[in-house]
Parts: C-alpha cells; structure tokens; sequence
C-alpha cells in the first residue's frame, strides 16, 4: 500500500513541469473575412456569395509567442497554422489576389503586417477529396476496395466543388467556434436535396482541457478541434462509405524537415473513450517536437446522435504518401490558400508534403446508408499532441489488483518459512518423505 503515495507524488510531479514549461493561456481574436472591408465592396459580397469563407484567429500569449490560423474553403477546407515569435504582428489578407483563382496571382496574397515577425514554423491541413466507394464485399477495407473495386464503384468529390454556405456562417465570439457548412443540393447538383450536408465545425482553444462529447479528447491551448459531419446525405450506392483524403505541409525555417509520421499510442485505459484503446498521431516533424505540428485523433466515429459505444464505428488510416508536383493532388493544393502562404516554397525541396486516406466504418456496421450520418473529432495543434495519463481511479484499480496477490504471496510466503522453520526445530519428518528430501536432511544435519 505504500505505492500509492509514491504514484501521487509522481502524477502531481509530473502534472506541475507540464504547468511551469508551458503556455497554458492564450488570448483569441477571431476576424471573418478578414480585411475584405477595406476593398470594392462588390469583391466583398461575390466571396460571400462564391462561399470563399477566410476566417482568421490570431492565439497570442504575453511573450509574443503567438500562433496564427487561417481557415478557409477557398480551393477546399483547409488550416494552415503559422507560430511567430518576438513582435505582435497581424496576418493581412489581398482579396483582389485571393479571388483571382490564379496561381501567379494568388501567390503573396496573405502576409504579416510590420514589422515583420520572425516565422519560427508553418505547416497546414487540407481536406482534398471525399471518396465514396460501394462495399459490396462489406470489407470496410479502402486498401482492399482500392484493388478490387473497378471506377463504377467510386465515386471521387474535389472538396474544390462544394459550395460552402456563408449566409449561416456564424461565428461565436464567446466560444471561438465556426462551421464550414455544405448542403447536398448545391453539392451533387440533383433535386434530392433531403435536408443533406457536409461540415466542418471548428473549435479553437485557448487553454488546456478535456472535451465534453465523445470521444471526449483531452486539448490544449496550442490546438484547433473540428467535428467532421456527413449528415443525411443521398449516397450514391445502397453500400457506400465514405473516406477523407488529406494532405498535410510542413515547412521550418530551420534545416530540412524530417519526414512525417503516423503514431499510434495504445493505452490500458478507456475511461473515457469507452472502448477505444487509441489515440493517433500524424506528427509534421517528429525529430524536433518543439517545431512540429500535430493532427491528432482517436480511431473512432460515430454513426448517429447521440454518441455512445452502441453508436461507434470505426476510423482507419493509410500509410502516408509523398505528394508529387504534377499529381491531381498537387492541383488541388495549388488552387487553396496554402499558396498564398507557402509561395513558391510549397513545391521546393523543404517543405514536406505527404497525403493518406482516413476511411470510416467496420464490416457488418450496415453502412452509411444506415443512418445517413457520420460524424468524426480530430483536432490540429502545435506542439506536443497532448496524451491521456492514465488515471488515479485505473492505478488504485490496478494497484489493488496486483497488489492484494502480491501480498498473499508475501504473507502466505513468511506464514511457511516460519511454519517451516518451526517443523524443522520439532524434529518432525513425515514418514513418506521422498528419499532427496531425507537426503537433504541428512546432509544438513
Ligand atoms: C467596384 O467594382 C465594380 C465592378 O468591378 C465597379 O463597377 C465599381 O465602380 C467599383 N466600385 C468602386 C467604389 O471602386
Ligand atoms: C492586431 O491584432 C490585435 C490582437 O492581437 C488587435 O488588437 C489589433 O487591432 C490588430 N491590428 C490590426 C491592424 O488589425
Ligand atoms: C464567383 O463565382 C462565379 C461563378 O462560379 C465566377 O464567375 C466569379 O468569378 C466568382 N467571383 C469571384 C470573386 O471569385
Ligand atoms: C494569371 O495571372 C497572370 C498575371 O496577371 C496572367 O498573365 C495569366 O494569364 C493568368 N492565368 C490564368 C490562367 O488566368
Ligand atoms: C464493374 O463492376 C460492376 C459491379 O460489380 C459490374 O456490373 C460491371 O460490369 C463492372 N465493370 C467493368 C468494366 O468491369
Ligand atoms: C455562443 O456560444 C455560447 C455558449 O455555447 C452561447 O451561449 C451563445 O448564445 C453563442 N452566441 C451566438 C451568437 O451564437
Ligand atoms: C448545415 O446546414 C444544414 C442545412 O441547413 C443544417 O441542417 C445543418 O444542421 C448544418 N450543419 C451544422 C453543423 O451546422
Ligand atoms: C431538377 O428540377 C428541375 C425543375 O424543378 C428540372 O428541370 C431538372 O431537370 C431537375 N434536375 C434533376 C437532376 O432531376
Ligand atoms: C427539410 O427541412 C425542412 C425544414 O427544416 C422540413 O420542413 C423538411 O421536411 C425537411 N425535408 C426532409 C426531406 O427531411
Ligand atoms: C502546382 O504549382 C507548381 C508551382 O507553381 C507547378 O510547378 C505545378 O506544376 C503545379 N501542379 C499542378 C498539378 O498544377
Ligand atoms: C438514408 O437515405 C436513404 C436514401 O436516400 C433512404 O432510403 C433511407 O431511408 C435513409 N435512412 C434513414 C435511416 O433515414
Ligand atoms: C505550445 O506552443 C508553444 C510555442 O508557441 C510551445 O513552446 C509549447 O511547448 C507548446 N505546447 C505543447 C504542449 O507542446
């Protein structure tokens, strides 16, 4: 029983470095559309109208220490994430050279006001394509359904098609939060529109904490979570299921870049994901954690409200793939506004570029079409992806476990030896002892 104390300290011990070597708070300024006032209105109210949602969110600290995120539907939903050190510069936006969709042009078109800060890292989220694919095999298996499945069984969306609603954009200043929203008739352009919708709902956090819904994801004030929503939305095949493909860019002022990696981290304790023993995380820069990002998630989605173990299915994840210059990939990149703010260093040797495929469902699930809805939680940060301890109720859970054998054994072992020892000063041997046994005892005599 002594082993608890000792863990307690180490918990509180281990609890107060994460507190002192930190940034804990950060102060949030959330600007929609930013700067687009101070242009020919009518550029103003052809974005609102084409849906090229920017949304920018500036997450200082005292030191200057600041992260800058810019959000935006433009060539598809897309984060990028920029941490600048010694001055309290703001990102400023060109929305003639935004709307131009072209290349030369849009280059440049987002850029930090003097005095210029120093741009310690950068790296960025897109969301490229939505994949639907007819799993008539129920193997939920995209490896598998990618060498078996011939091109009538798929269905591949350009997140660059969707039309992003801007009228019901609303951004809660209180609670940082946002929704790129995309209703299916505008989408897959038929008359069924059946109230269907895609969507993004972001998050932006300024401190450290836990999150209320399922999968409930411990966070910290370095990150972004988004809840990813297809939600009564016509599929196109009775067994469809739907994947994302995302591309993430990394770039650090300082020597090349390590490659990217996806980690998982298995845990003993599911308290509270019920059932999921995993977290993910795909990490930007693995080498250096202090100059890396992190796109971080639990393998495991939701198939319809509210979120529950009845209602879990699961998240599988690719290996990752370079992104190559000329691919379809690369096209896609070239329209968002990642160009804007890696200029021409997106395609140099520097700067990282790797795609994977995060796929939803397990065999037997009944399907999308089973409830028309999938919803998942991920969340982009800088930094260290933060990481459930295991908790005080699972050590004393355990320590009881093993500790009670544990003392049985030591009880139970000095309650012999000492019965041992007293039968031996008796003289006492039993009469069919086994001949090494009396041996023994001779020997020892
Ligand atoms: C804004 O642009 C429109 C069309 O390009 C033009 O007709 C209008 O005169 C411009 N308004 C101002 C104030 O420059
Ligand atoms: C720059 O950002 C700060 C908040 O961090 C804000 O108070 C200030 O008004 C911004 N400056 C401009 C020119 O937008
Ligand atoms: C808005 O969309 C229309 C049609 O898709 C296009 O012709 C126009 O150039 C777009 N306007 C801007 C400012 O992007
Ligand atoms: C893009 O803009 C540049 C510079 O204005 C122009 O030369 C080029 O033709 C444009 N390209 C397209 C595809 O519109
Ligand atoms: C594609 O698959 C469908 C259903 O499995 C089948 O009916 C069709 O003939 C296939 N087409 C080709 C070109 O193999
Ligand atoms: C912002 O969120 C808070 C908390 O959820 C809510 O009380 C408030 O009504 C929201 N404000 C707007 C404008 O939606
Ligand atoms: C997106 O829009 C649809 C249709 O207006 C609506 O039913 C749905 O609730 C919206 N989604 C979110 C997350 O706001
Ligand atoms: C949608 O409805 C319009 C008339 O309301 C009709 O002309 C059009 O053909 C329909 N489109 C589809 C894809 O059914
Ligand atoms: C779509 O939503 C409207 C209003 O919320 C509702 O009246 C209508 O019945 C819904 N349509 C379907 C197909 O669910
Ligand atoms: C993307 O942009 C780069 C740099 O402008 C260009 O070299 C490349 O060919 C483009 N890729 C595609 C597929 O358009
Ligand atoms: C899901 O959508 C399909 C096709 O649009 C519809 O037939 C089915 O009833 C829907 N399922 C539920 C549970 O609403
Ligand atoms: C959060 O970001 C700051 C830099 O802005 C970094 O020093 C700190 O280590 C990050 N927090 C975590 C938990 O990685």
């Amino acid at each position: 029983m002594a082993a608890f104390p000792t863990m307690k300290v180490f918990i509180l011990a281990s609890i107060l470095t994460f507190v002192f070597c930190d940034i804990e708070k950060r102060d949030l300024k959330t600007w929609s559309w930013p700067d687009c006032e101070k242009y020919n209105e009518t550029i103003c109210n052809e974005a609102k109208q084409n849906g090229s949602i920017v949304i920018y969110v500036k997450a200082s600290s005292e030191s200057n220490d600041n992260l800058h995120y810019v959000f935006s539907t433009i060539g598809g939903p897309s984060v990028v994430v920029l941490r600048t050190t010694n001055v309290n510069a703001n990102l400023t936006f060109n929305w003639e050279k935004l709307l131009q969709y072209n290349n030369s042009l849009i280059d440049g078109a987002i850029t930090f006001s003097d005095p210029q800060p120093n741009i310690e890292y950068k790296f960025a989220v897109v969301f490229t394509r939505l994949l639907e694919y007819d799993d008539t095999d129920d193997s939920a298996d995209l490896d598998y359904c990618e060498k078996h499945l011939n091109l009538t069984s798929w269905n591949i969306r350009d997140f660059s098609m969707f039309h992003w609603s801007s009228d019901d954009l609303k951004v809660n200043a209180s609670t940082n939060t946002f929704v790129f929203n995309s209703t299916s008739d505008v989408m897959i352009k038929t008359n069924e529109t059946r109230n269907g919708s895609i969507s993004f709902a972001f998050s932006v956090k300024h401190d450290n904490g836990r999150a209320s819904d399922l999968p409930r994801m411990l966070y910290i004030a370095n990150e972004t979570m988004f809840d990813f929503v297809i939600a009564n939305y016509t599929p196109s095949f009775n067994n469809s299921r739907f994947a994302l493909e995302v591309v993430v860019v990394s770039l650090s002022n300082e020597a090349a870049s390590a490659d990217m990696s996806v980690d998982l981290t298995k845990s003993i304790d599911d308290e509270y994901t019920p059932g999921v023993f995993e977290i993910i995380d795909w990490l930007t820069n693995p080498k250096q954690s202090h100059i890396s990002g992190f796109f971080q998630w639990k393998p495991v989605s939701y198939i319809s409200l509210p979120r529950g173990r009845n209602t879990a299915t699961k998240v599988e994840h690719s290996d990752l793939k370079n992104v190559d210059k000329s691919s379809s990939s690369a096209k896609l990149l070239n329209n968002t506004v990642l160009l804007a703010v890696f200029n021409e260093s997106l395609w140099n040797g520097k700067t990282v570029k790797r795609m994977a495929n995060i796929s939803f469902g397990l065999p037997k699930d009944g399907f999308y079409i089973k409830n028309n809805y999938t919803a998942w939680t991920a969340a982009i940060g800088y930094g260290t992806p933060p990481a459930d301890s295991i908790s005080i109720t699972v050590i004393i859970t355990i320590s009881a476990g093993l500790g009670l054998p544990v003392l049985i054994i030591i009880v139970g072992g000095i309650y012999s030896i000492i019965r041992k020892m007293r039968k031996r000063s008796s003289g006492y041997e039993p009469i069919n002892a086994g001949s090494i046994n009396r041996n023994y005892t001779q020997q020892s005599d």
